[in-house]
């Protein structure tokens, strides 16, 4: 491959010594949305002295995802989350992810999730005897709250909502940190100061906490007959070899992955599509009439999701005009040919669905709010993978149908007892950090219906 210099490298915008830093950091969705704009499927910036690769092409984006996997590992931004999520699923690699996702899958197969079900409706239920008539809630900690509930329910299988909390609570100083100072939190957190000692204190309760569920249920000889996800994990067997088990910080590493992977998104998918449907009551009315129809003022189950198909379509509009993950970014393990261009090892690949979902070649008026464009003639009419809120290939979310019928069951609850209106006109800013989550409090008015 050729030197810098002399290699040809995909258009992108002008650099100066520090590449594109200022303006990547003060407005990443602008900035990447413009360059794309400008710089169409394939750019090229620097950012210090790493290159970078834009795509924002279906085509492109299955190249990488479909046809080059093999070769690429995930983006900085996860690298360093292994601190904090070990060797779990969003963040291994190769052989080793291979293994573990086969073990995993069952835990995540649709038979498996609909038992599931039962604990989200339960959960909202209770959630929801907390608010009154009249009330302005700011919805996004709200769904944060009822998510992580819902979670720590679904990993550990009973009431755990200190624990959970911990975890939380923890993982949220963790995360929080990295966002800050990255790409200097490594440097930072070794430095004997204050801010580095909180920091490893959360690490260590993080770990105390999780390690204590895992070894209660070790001990639990009724631990084979549950359906909790914990005790999926204790009892998943490798075909190939029966006597391989997860040891207990592989467990750790999975659980932290599940609980953080699982109540995040999901917490900022139901917090965006809240904020809309406040918005467009049109969208709401006729969504509540929907659900007045197949549900008749009760819970769902999993099976009733079938039959609400524009509940689907409003959540999948929400996905794509916010998506929690708002990129995904991988680095070529060896040098790479990529849309006629060599892209060298150790650069980034970056493939935001920020840009592609919001792009008019593929959703004409983009910042449009209209589920009408998830009827399936609309969905055939688009090109495969021009929405990827759940990523494609083979290291796409393990937890889509989890999130969905999550999602779905907490929606067709709350909509059926109360009506959402904003409780100001204030526009809600995303904010870009490993997830999309809301910049301000997103409130909104609860009408008792
Ligand atoms: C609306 C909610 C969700 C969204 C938008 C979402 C999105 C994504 C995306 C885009 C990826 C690919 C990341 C990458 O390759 O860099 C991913 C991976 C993953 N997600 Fe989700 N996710 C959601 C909910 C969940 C839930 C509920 C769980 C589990 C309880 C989960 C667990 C995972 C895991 C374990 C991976 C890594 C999969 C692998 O690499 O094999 N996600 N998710």
């Amino acid at each position: 491959m050729l030197p810098w210099p002399l290699r040809r490298d995909p258009p992108g915008p002008i650099m100066t010594l520090w590449g594109s830093i200022p303006r990547f950091r003060h407005d990443p969705l602008g900035f990447l949305t413009s360059t794309a704009r400008r710089y169409p499927d394939l750019a090229h910036f620097r950012l210090g002295l790493t290159d970078l690769y834009l795509v924002s092409s279906p085509h492109l984006l299955k190249e990488v995802l479909f046809t080059l996997t093999p070769k690429v590992h995930k983006g900085p931004l996860l690298q360093r989350a292994k601190r904090i999520l070990g060797n779990g699923l969003l963040t291994s690699e190769d052989a080793f992810y291979l293994r573990q996702r086969k073990l995993i899958a069952p835990a995540f197969h649709r038979e498996h999730i609909r038992n599931y079900a039962a604990t989200m409706v339960e959960e909202t239920e209770v959630h929801q005897r907390g608010w009154k008539a009249g009330a302005v809630v700011d919805v996004h900690a709200e769904m944060q709250q009822l998510t992580m509930v819902i979670t720590g329910k679904l990993l550990f299988g009973s009431e755990v909502r200190e624990e959970s909390g911990e975890i939380s609570a923890a993982l949220n100083d963790l995360v929080a940190f990295d966002e800050k100072y990255f790409p200097w939190s490594a440097l930072i957190e070794r430095l004997p100061l204050p801010l580095s000692r909180r920091l490893q204190r959360a690490r260590a309760r993080l770990d105390a906490t999780v390690y204590k569920m895992i070894a209660a249920r070790r001990a639990d000889p009724g631990a084979a007959s549950r359906h909790d996800f914990l005790s999926m994990l204790l009892h998943a067997r490798d075909a190939e070899d029966p006597s391989a088990r997860m040891s207990d910080e592989q467990l750790r590493d999975e659980c932290m992955t599940f609980f953080l992977a699982g109540h995040e998104t999901t917490a900022n998918a139901l917090a965006w599509t809240s904020y809309l449907l406040a918005r467009h009551p049109e969208v709401q009315q006729r969504l509540q009439a929907e659900l007045a129809q197949n549900l008749a003022g009760g819970p769902p189950h999993a099976a009733d999701l079938a039959r609400l198909p524009y509940l689907e379509m409003v959540l999948y509009e929400s996905l794509r005009l916010y998506p929690p993950v708002w990129t995904i970014a991988r680095r070529p393990q060896e040098d790479i040919k990529l849309g006629g261009f060599e892209v060298r090892k150790g650069s980034v690949i970056i493939m935001p669905q920020w840009v592609m979902h919001r792009d008019p070649r593929f959703f004409p008026d983009p910042e449009r709010f209209d589920p009408e464009r998830w009827t399936p003639e609309a969905r055939a009419a688009r090109p495969k993978h021009s929405f990827f809120g759940f990523s494609a290939g083979l290291r796409q979310c393990i937890g889509a149908d989890m999130a969905i019928m999550e999602s779905s069951i907490v929606l067709a609850m709350v909509l059926q007892r109360w009506g959402l209106s904003p409780a100001d006109d204030r526009t809600v800013a995303p904010n870009a950090t490993l997830t999309l989550r809301p910049k301000h409090p997103v409130k909104v008015r609860l009408q008792a219906r």
